[in-house]
């Protein structure tokens, strides 16, 4: 959505929905939350990290001497795995029911807390056989299946850190990121269940590892989930199965210090290489655990909890793997489509499991509400009590039919923003507290100081806009980019002295209420994932009939925003290469080769020339004009002010697919 759509979407804006009284009540999160926590910050985080076991106490909260790098916790040792496991069971509740797995075929296994703790020992036994010691880098490359969390707690459970890659990345993308942090493992299957059908995943590693191109690599551990033929690799692949049966269910967790790395993962930035995003293990399974309590409510004896969000990406590391199980709940977890095998999937696991807690993102209702409100209606959807929402600005026509359709028009909606580099949700209501507004996330977070500021990072009075800023350090932030301090420095804590750039652009309301207008910077949110603009166009010159591309976010009505391409070709390499339909449909499928399938242009157009300013810079906003069919903005600082006429002449005349 552009942002003046959504400045005036919002001024038309004015509802707000209370919570019950009933509701209210029986909130872990009561009124005096906020003023508790802005009396002192600091002492708030700390009383909030005594929620975890420490094997060690801490004497120290908050280190910002070295600032932007912070140690939270510092002298504190702990275990993240003991913290989602092991005490839970030691507390009795080895029964309590950890995970509910649904795979896509219908096939479901349960674990519970006794039983997942016992994998994970396994595991954490499996992965020190193949020498896997603290400090070192696990690339994790899997489908949704109960294997994955096993593996992300496995591996910090022995002090070593993980690199998740979400499944949908391309051999390339897992090979850039396996090389970048020097992964000395691999673990994997041989495919998953996708839209109906298995689909490999082990070729892609197989291509990623080829040639030696990741000579860091020793062992691949491949878990068998659809029984499909795989290469075999005798001097590296080990099935996991073989190797679990094997190990041993013994295993004492050692304690690590609060600022042992738990993860790198990648996220796009605004340059063609993504950055590795370090997250540390005391301040973030401090905030991830608080936030999941007390933003969903969560109780723990009788809440069944359900986020949609895979475990490649951010969210399903604090909300799928760390915050639930260190709060001892219970969850869903499933491993395919929304739409597979029928289109009423979701709300049939929701009635199944009596889930009361769903955490989505605005994209998928948006699918959902395009289908039709009579395929959620055929389902009972009675005991969903709170309703999540993240990963873009959710537009108030889809939040209405999300708290009608879905909620029963009762259940509080929490709208939380947050980025893989926060760790933890940053701005969210509270939902017996906060009268939510359809479209804003509304407030910070007890304990977190988040502001919008102008082009001089001073903040702007109500009812005004600019950039979104996190003014305090916090628990659960990044604590670096992975061996580039100088990027962390440049793209975060340049821009506003002392405070952290979140690329956001937002708004306050005349209350004060945050409203988030989507991205600043040259990163694009296509249904809820971050690409960037620079490493599609860097895709597509490596195509040999492309001589320049320029990649924009054009609006779209399903996915928030879609990838639209402008390209110039090489006359002398494309005299046989069909129609522009042809040649759109090979650099499509070049680009989804090369990153993954969600980076996959929704339209390439070719184009004989791109809008310019005399300093060679590509005016991309020009470009989205044309891409959103909307009428060209000022050009006066174009180089060549006629080539915008060239451009949207020959988009009228079809050139795009
Ligand atoms: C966007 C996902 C508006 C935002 C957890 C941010 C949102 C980027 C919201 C981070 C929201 C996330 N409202 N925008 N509730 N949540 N965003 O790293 O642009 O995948 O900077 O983390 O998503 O995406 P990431």
């Amino acid at each position: 959505m552009s942002e003046n759509d959504l400045i005036s979407s919002l001024a038309s804006e004015s509802r707000s929905f209370a919570p019950s009284a009933e509701f209210s009540r029986q909130a872990n999160a009561q009124p005096e939350i906020y003023a508790h926590a802005a009396a002192n910050p600091e002492a708030f985080w700390a009383e909030q990290a005594h929620a975890l076991t420490w094997h060690k106490p801490f004497t120290k909260t908050l280190d910002w001497s070295d600032a932007p790098f912070a140690k939270w916790f510092d002298d504190g040792e702990l275990n993240v795995a003991y913290n989602c496991l092991d005490r839970h069971v030691e507390n009795g509740l080895g029964e309590r029911v950890a995970l509910f797995f649904e795979g896509e075929p219908g096939d479901t296994q349960v674990f519970t807390y006794a039983t997942l703790t016992e994998a994970v020992k396994r595991a954490a036994n499996v992965l020190a056989d193949l020498g896997v010691t603290a400090g070192d880098r696990v690339a994790i490359y899997l489908p949704m299946i109960p294997e994955a969390i096993i593996s992300m707690l496995a591996v910090a459970r022995i002090g070593a850190i993980h690199s998740v890659v979400f499944g949908g990345f391309s051999a390339d993308s897992l090979a850039t990121r396996i090389q970048d942090a020097e992964a000395k493992l691999v673990i994997t299957a041989d495919g998953g269940y996708r839209k109906g059908k298995a689909s490999a995943l082990k070729p892609a590693v197989d291509e990623a590892l080829s040639g030696n191109a990741c000579p860091s690599v020793q062992h691949v551990l491949v878990v068998q989930r659809t029984g499909q033929s795989v290469e075999w690799f005798e001097t590296t692949d080990i099935w996991w199965h073989e190797a679990m049966n094997k190990a041993s269910s013994e295993h004492t967790a050692q304690a690590f210090a609060a600022e042992n790395p738990l993860f790198i993962l990648y996220t796009s930035g605004t340059t063609g290489k993504p950055k590795g995003i370090l997250h540390t293990s005391g301040g973030y399974l401090t905030q991830a655990a608080f936030t999941h309590r007390n933003i969903f409510d969560l109780k723990p004896e009788t809440d069944i909890y359900w986020c949609t969000a895979d475990v490649g990406w951010i969210t399903g590391h604090s909300y799928v793997a760390y915050g639930p199980l260190a709060n001892g709940a219970t969850q869903v977890i499933y491993e395919g489509t929304p739409d597979a095998p029928h289109p009423g999937r979701w709300w049939e696991i929701i009635q199944k499991y009596g889930v009361t807690i769903l955490y989505t993102a605005p994209t998928a209702i948006r699918s959902f509400m395009k289908l039709g409100r009579q395929i959620p209606d055929a389902f009972d959807l009675s005991t969903l009590r709170v309703l999540g929402s993240v990963g873009e600005p959710i537009n108030p026509e889809a939040w209405m039919w999300y708290r009608d359709v879905i909620g029963g028009g009762s259940a509080p909606i929490v709208d939380t923003w947050w980025q893989t580099e926060t760790g933890a949700i940053m701005i969210s209501p509270l939902p017996g507290i906060t009268h939510t507004k359809p479209g804003s996330a509304q407030v910070p977070m007890s304990g977190i100081a988040a502001d919008v500021v102008d082009d001089h990072g001073h903040s702007v009075a109500n009812g005004h806009g600019g950039y979104l800023v996190i003014s305090e350090p916090w628990p659960s932030m990044l604590r670096g980019i992975w061996r580039d301090p100088e990027r962390f420095n440049e793209t975060y804590w340049s821009r506003f002295h002392g405070q952290y750039f979140a690329g956001d652009g937002a708004k306050k309301d005349a209350d004060g209420d945050i409203w988030l207008l989507g991205r600043v910077d040259d990163v694009m949110n296509v249904s809820g994932h971050r690409l960037s603009t620079t490493e599609i166009e860097s895709a597509l010159v490596s195509h040999h009939w492309v001589a320049e591309a320029a990649v924009v976010g054009a609006r779209d009505e399903l996915t928030g925003q879609a990838v639209v391409a402008f390209v110039i070709l090489r006359q002398d390499e494309i005299a046989d290469a069909g129609s522009d339909a042809d040649i759109s449909k090979i650099l499509r499928d070049h680009v989804a080769k090369e990153i993954g399938p969600i980076a996959k242009p929704r339209q390439i157009m070719v184009v004989a020339e791109l809008p310019k300013t005399r300093s060679g810079k590509i005016m991309r906003r020009l470009l989205r004009d044309v891409a959103e069919d909307r009428p060209i903005g000022d050009v006066t600082t174009l180089a060549d002010s006629s080539v915008m006429n060239i451009i949207s002449g020959k988009i009228a005349a079809g050139a795009n697919d």
